[in-house]
């Protein structure tokens, strides 16, 4: 019994000393003090053998399943130290940084909307935008474009099917202008206004080099005592001179809007012809890129402001046009596509 108590212990000890993971050591310690285990099973002898020599074995035995438990758990401990530093060394640095050579950036008309509202923030103007899907009352009516008027023709608008609503046709359409916005806040009768929209609008129109189904406005009206078209003309410098140089040029144009009277057309220098005329100016030598006027008194009328007290200008933008002067180029389409060799120019 001895001998096979030395044997075991050779053998096991040589084990744990090689043994490499946790789990090879569950193994080992199975081996010897599981249910059916090497050590386990030395005791179940004891009965067979004779007192004089039980005295020498006891202590053998107990010593010997001492030293092979604490063996055992020192090997554990190694393993689980070794594993340790090699996480230590395998450690993922999170400050190390890597050149990213492919970065995606805002796209061009968002870059252009930011720097075109920041401008007029600083001014003190605060955007207000109103609804895509606009009520016919404040996308025409109260813009003094009454139903079933020839002034309608102006605009191809998109109108929603409302069958499967309790509304009448005709009353709902994607709005054709951010003119909307203006009606939308007069009708709540608090002055000053000094407000903006940069956002979309809808129309009817087959796609070509200049127009688009959808495409964006930038619009500002400005309701108060004592608006006049001096402040319209200034506003008009200030944005054509921020955005194309103070060497950009433009015209104001007598035109007819419904809801401005007077309305104006504010035409730009054509950047690509410089004024010879070409055929993105149509021949003329100037682009057009704006609506404007004074706030036309009819409007006043769906509202709680007294005319007589009050006046206001507006102008409604097309930034994608302005856009096309600035970075001469000629196809409005670009702004809709997603032609990365485009879009990564800017
Ligand atoms: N809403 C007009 C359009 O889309 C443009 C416009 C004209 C806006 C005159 C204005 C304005 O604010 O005063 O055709």
């Amino acid at each position: 019994m001895r001998d096979k108590i030395s044997q075991i212990k050779k053998e096991y000890l040589e084990k744990i000393g090689k043994a490499k993971s946790l789990t090879d050591l569950d193994t080992i310690f199975l081996a010897l003090f599981g249910k059916t285990g090497q050590i386990t099973q030395i005791p179940k002898e004891f009965p067979k053998i004779p007192k004089e020599d039980l005295k020498i074995i006891t202590p053998l035995f107990i010593a010997t399943k001492k030293e092979l438990e604490q063996e055992i758990d020192k090997r554990r401990q190694e393993i689980r130290e070794e594993s340790y530093r090699k996480l230590e060394n395998e450690k993922l640095d999170l400050t190390q940084t890597k050149t990213i050579k492919k970065q995606g950036h805002l796209h061009l008309a968002t870059q252009f909307k930011k720097e075109i509202i920041d401008l007029f923030e600083s001014l003190g103007f605060s955007q207000f935008d109103a609804p895509h899907v606009e009520w016919d009352k404040y996308n025409f009516e109260y813009l003094n474009v009454p139903k079933d008027h020839p002034s309608r023709d102006l605009w191809d608008t998109l109108y929603i099917d409302t069958s499967n609503l309790a509304v009448e046709p005709g009353q709902m359409a994607l709005r054709t202008h951010t003119s909307n916005f203006w009606p939308r806040l007069m009708e709540k009768g608090q002055t000053p206004i000094r407000a903006m929209s940069f956002d979309r609008c809808f129309r009817y129109e087959a796609v070509d080099a200049r127009h688009s189904h959808t495409f964006n406005q930038f619009e500002i009206a400005v309701v108060g005592e004592n608006i006049t078209m001096a402040n319209l003309k200034y506003l008009s410098d200030y944005l054509l001179k921020a955005i194309l140089g103070k060497e950009a040029k433009s015209r104001f144009r007598p035109k007819y809007y419904p809801f401005v009277e007077p309305g104006v057309g504010i035409d730009s220098l054509c950047v690509f012809c410089h004024g010879k005329g070409c055929k993105i100016c149509s021949g003329t030598g100037w682009f057009e890129i704006a609506g404007a006027g004074m706030i036309h008194p009819n409007v006043f009328k769906f509202t709680k402001l007294d005319p007589k007290k009050y006046s206001g200008l507006a102008w409604g933008f097309g930034p994608d046009r302005i856009l096309m002067l600035k970075h001469k180029f000629d196809d409005i389409r670009y702004l809709l596509e997603g032609d990365l060799k485009f879009l990564q120019k800017f």
